[in-house]
């Protein structure tokens, strides 16, 4: 097992501003179980100002703090809900920060992973597909594989662990491959 000086940093972000999000509560459940291979560091985007290109010039703290967290990790998963079969805007608003001024972008070359929940039955999947179309635009190296994950009251249990055995396996799978992809690229692992 890595120790925590050579494991892989990941940033965790949480596309929904929802005090009882069930994204938040499944992005908690991932860090469970990446924790022997990877430190999850949530990074908040509730706080970002509405992205405005005047500001550019003078970044507003919150701004420079996320990119500041992004930049230091060696990896980003991202868990979002799907909004109107898209992604929410206040995730929308933290990409377009960490893309921005232009020649400063945080993305490039960053390893991602990304999954999200919802009630319905295509589990956040055209959200999932947008978000990857973006982030492949900003040079983002992608991990592949779907991980759409229809959210049911029981899923998660009282002490935030995958309580459904078979999506548990499902998402070790890819919390594993995705340890891997950061541990290879980064040179940590
Ligand atoms: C503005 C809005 C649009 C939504 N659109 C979708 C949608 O397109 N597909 C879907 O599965 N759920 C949709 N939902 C329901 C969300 O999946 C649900 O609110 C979920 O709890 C959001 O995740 P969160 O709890 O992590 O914020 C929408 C919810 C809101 C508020």
């Amino acid at each position: 097992m890595p120790n925590s000086a050579t494991k892989p940093q990941i940033a965790v972000i949480v596309g929904s501003n929802r005090r009882e999000s069930i994204n938040r509560k499944l992005a908690c459940a991932l860090a469970k179980l990446g924790t022997d291979k990877f430190d999850a560091n949530f990074a908040r985007i509730d706080d970002l100002p509405m992205f405005n290109q005047d500001l550019e010039a003078n970044l507003p703290g919150e701004a420079v703090r996320f990119k500041d967290e992004i930049t230091r990790a060696d990896g980003v998963l991202i868990v979002t809900p799907e909004h109107d079969r898209s992604m929410p805007a206040v995730l929308k608003n933290a990409i377009d920060w960490g893309a921005r001024p232009f020649g400063k972008s945080v993305w490039p070359g960053k390893p991602g992973f990304i999954t999200g929940t919802s009630g319905g039955a295509i589990g956040t999947a055209l959200a999932q597909q947008h978000l990857r179309s973006v982030m492949l635009g900003l040079g983002m190296v992608l991990m592949g594989g779907e991980a759409y994950i229809t959210f049911k009251p029981n899923l998660i249990d009282e002490e935030g662990n995958i309580a459904d055995e078979s999506v548990q396996k499902f998402l070790q799978g890819f919390v594993d491959r995705f340890a891997a992809l950061v541990g290879k690229l980064s040179a940590k692992g």
